[in-house]
């Protein structure tokens, strides 16, 4: 299992950019303050940071210990703890998981890009939300710059995956998260400042729970394993790049935390202002990009701020979706021996072809759907909803009862240099064992009934 790319990250910095790279992305910011607003709000939150630390923490070990462990694609290592088994399903399904989120997510990605050229035109700041509506629906809704846009992003994405991921990425994303975060904080700080914006403030922490239904638990439960990349071998991939000494513990919960707080703070940005302009909290996948610039309309140097909030954006977009490119690529150049280019142009194809469906699915395609949902519907519903589960619940019941313990307290231990008590040990392997798998199982079936 030697290869060039698996000589690894250098330092913990380097684990944690990339990791936390890879949850911070246009989940956080784009897709969670629309599934805040559609899912009923505060309710939604509280089921949200609930499954972030009863499942997605002792998910997230559970990949890095399998990742680590393996030192492979997520394919691979499980090859190499379970040889021909039915776990290999666990490297299958995250190959196609990737490819489907890779098709709703660079479509957005490309969304971003038009807005960052958007944004250089003094007409774009707007506090009509009307106008910005129809704007917003005229570009997404056109056949042809949004395919344009998205194979754009795409390619960004896999010019950066052919060329290694390694200082490039990792340097610039160390000075440009820090910055997001700081934009991020400012909008919210305008936002919640607005005249209006007490009722969006309310809407997100005074919980109505008779508004979780097992719908919403679902979608609560997808949202965490997008945002923290979880249940489709991202952080197995990265794992087995991380270094023996490395504390999995602390990694987990640090990259879990800063994703968290991103989502809250974007939940903040966003939430208010669409109380304040009154704009529906349900309009969907096009609520970042309305409410936003009504926003930046209110703030000194607005249109400075707008370009720089979709270029970091579009860099946090680009963390996340190497990382989803990564699996794939990973899988093809270890599994099926391709080059690293080859491996790159032919995913760059089959992504470019699905993702051009599903941003048509938003004009000339609406009326094609597969179980009543357009393409764009159907690979964001099914990767979140359905594999990322399907893949966490695999995981976890492959740590807990396939791996060998002694292996998981190694890998849990950094071989022994970290001291973890007995008691502490037999907890985690509890939740693994028996808490998560049966949560996740409740959740998938209260939401078929
Ligand atoms: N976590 C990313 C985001 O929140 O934007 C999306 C993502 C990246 C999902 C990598 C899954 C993954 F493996």
């Amino acid at each position: 299992m030697t290869n060039v790319k698996r000589d690894g990250f250098g330092s913990r910095f380097g684990v944690l950019v990339a990791v936390a790279g890879s949850a911070v992305g246009l989940g956080n910011l784009w897709r969670f303050p629309y599934m805040v607003g559609t899912n009923g709000g505060a309710a939604f939150i509280i089921l949200y940071l609930f499954f972030v630390v009863l499942l997605c923490l002792p998910i997230m070990f559970s990949e890095f210990i399998i990742g680590r462990r393996g030192e492979a694609n997520a394919f691979g290592s499980i090859k190499k703890l379970a040889p021909k088994s039915g776990w290999l399903s666990i490297g299958v399904i995250s190959v196609v998981t990737s490819v489907a989120i890779l098709s709703f997510y660079s479509v957005v990605g490309g969304w971003t890009l038009e807005y960052i050229f958007k944004s250089f035109s003094p007409a774009f700041l707007s506090s009509d939300g009307s106008s910005l509506s129809s704007q917003f629906s005229n570009f997404s809704q056109s056949s042809f710059m949004p395919v344009v846009m998205h194979l754009l992003f795409l390619g960004i994405s896999a010019l950066i995956v052919v060329a290694g991921v390694k200082k490039g990425i990792e340097r610039y994303s160390k000075i440009l998260m820090p910055v997001l975060f700081f934009l991020v904080l400012l909008l919210a700080i305008r936002s919640l400042t607005l005249e209006g914006s007490g009722a969006g403030v309310e809407f997100l922490f005074k919980p109505d729970f008779s508004k979780i239904t097992g719908q919403t638990a679902l979608a609560a439960l997808g949202q965490a394993f997008f945002s923290l990349s979880l249940g489709m071998g991202c952080i197995i991939t990265y794992g087995s790049y991380v270094n023996k000494k490395e504390n999995l513990f602390k990694i987990s919960f640090m990259s879990a935390f800063a994703d968290t707080g991103f989502a809250i703070l974007a939940g903040l940005a966003v939430v208010p202002a669409v109380f304040a302009f009154g704009i529906s909290p349900s309009e969907g996948p096009s609520l970042v990009f309305i409410t936003l610039p009504q926003v930046f309309a209110q703030l000194p140097f607005g249109q400075i701020i707008a370009s720089a909030f979709f270029f970091i954006l579009l860099i946090a977009a680009l963390t996340s979706s190497i990382s989803l490119l990564e699996v794939i690529v990973a899988f093809c150049t270890e599994e099926l021996k391709w080059s690293r280019l080859n491996s790159v142009l032919i995913t760059f194809i089959v992504v470019g072809v699905f993702g051009s469906l599903s941003s048509l699915s938003q004009g000339i395609l609406s009326h094609v759907t597969l179980f009543g949902k357009t393409f764009f519907d159907l690979f964001d519903y099914t990767s979140s909803n359905i594999l990322l589960p399907v893949g966490g619940l695999l995981v976890v019941t492959f740590v807990g009862w396939r791996m060998e313990r002694s292996n998981v307290l190694d890998e849990l231990t950094s071989g022994g240099t970290i001291s973890l008590k007995p008691i502490l040990f037999k907890a985690i392997m509890f939740i693994i064992k028996y808490l998560s798998p049966i949560a996740i199982l409740l959740v998938l079936v209260h939401s078929l009934l």
